[in-house]
């Protein structure tokens, strides 16, 4: 193939990238976004303080606007993100117990019935692990109790039976790390008591702090056997020139190793997209041009 999508199409896989909805009449953004790209996840505007601005008044224009340009181009769509400790509505950051509980299990089920066919994943649940010790993040959503989780899948499920549901988290590539070991456990558990998920999206923002793994492979396949799909949801890699691009290949034979990795997804088009505010972790320069990186990844997806 000669674009990622095309390429990763040929081992029945995605390419993706995430789409802030207010860059879309940018058109060298725009037009490489469509060119290159079949998944699409919104960078912003479907989390809980876009959708749901203030208690029960959902707000779905921007949100729709990213669905729409993405179905009328002939891309599917990744759900992001139902349920989180960050980017709350003002109204819910300091709600808790059975009120918060309760909002947020109305939230899923308003935003996944608005969305209800139209969604190839959610990540339903993002980031509920710690940073460090393998248990979960203290959130007001964690004080309600450990089951927030699976309850936010179990309502999920029942609103919209035909999107995967997806558990998505960073720092969780390296399958040493403590972190890895916690979201693991939590799905061996989802999976022998019946809870619903059927993916979980590895975000792999890799940097010097966090840096991609030698055994990145092993992690993905390691999840992959507990029977979910595995997805590369928010890609990006700090660096540049032929050590960025290197990388970027070693990601994608990685996932092209493993018949339960799916599809990958970056986040973001061009390096001045990039939510890093310094760095060029992306594919494209800021003048939108193709760069090493970009040239790596099209080849190792080629080589599957
Ligand atoms: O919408 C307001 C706008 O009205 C205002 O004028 C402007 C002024 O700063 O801020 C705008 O909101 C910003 C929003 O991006 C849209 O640009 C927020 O301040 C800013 O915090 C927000 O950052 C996003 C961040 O998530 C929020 O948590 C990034 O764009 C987005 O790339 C980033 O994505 C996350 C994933 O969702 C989860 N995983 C990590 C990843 C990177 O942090």
């Amino acid at each position: 193939g000669s674009t990622l999508q095309a390429a990763a199409s040929e081992s029945g896989r995605y390419f993706g990238t995430a789409i802030a909805a207010f860059k879309l009449n940018d058109s060298t953004y725009s037009s490489i976004a469509n060119r290159e790209f079949n998944m699409i996840t919104a960078e912003n505007e479907m989390k809980m303080d876009a959708t749901e601005p203030s208690q029960n008044n959902f707000s779905y224009s921007s949100g729709d606007q990213i669905l729409n340009w993405a179905r009328s181009n002939g891309k599917r769509v990744r759900g992001h993100a139902l349920a989180w400790h960050s980017q709350q509505p003002g109204w819910m950051q300091n709600m808790s117990g059975t009120q918060l509980r309760n909002a947020m299990l109305n939230h899923v089920t308003q935003v996944a019935t608005h969305y209800k066919g139209k969604i190839y994943a959610w990540d339903v649940v993002n980031e509920a692990y710690a940073d460090s010790g393998g248990g979960r993040r203290d959130s007001n959503l964690q004080r309600t109790g450990d089951d927030w989780i699976e309850a936010a899948f179990r309502a999920a499920r029942a609103a919209d039976p035909g999107a995967k549901l997806c558990y998505n988290d960073y720092n969780t590539d390296n399958w040493t790390w403590a972190k890895t070991q916690g979201v693991y456990n939590m799905v061996k558990d989802f999976k022998a008591r019946g809870v619903p998920i059927d993916c979980v999206g590895f975000q792999s923002h890799f940097n010097s702090g966090s840096p991609y793994p030698s055994n990145y492979r092993t992690t993905l396949q390691n999840f992959a056997a507990l029977g979910v799909e595995v997805q590369i949801t928010e890609l990006d890699i700090e660096g540049s020139g032929q050590q960025q691009a290197q990388t970027y290949a070693n990601v994608v034979a990685d996932c092209l190793a493993v018949k339960a990795c799916t599809g990958i997804t970056v986040w973001g088009v061009r390096d001045s997209d990039s939510w890093r505010s310094s760095g060029t972790p992306l594919l494209f320069d800021g003048s939108g041009n193709k760069k090493a990186a970009y040239t790596s990844t099209l080849d190792a997806l080629n080589r599957g």
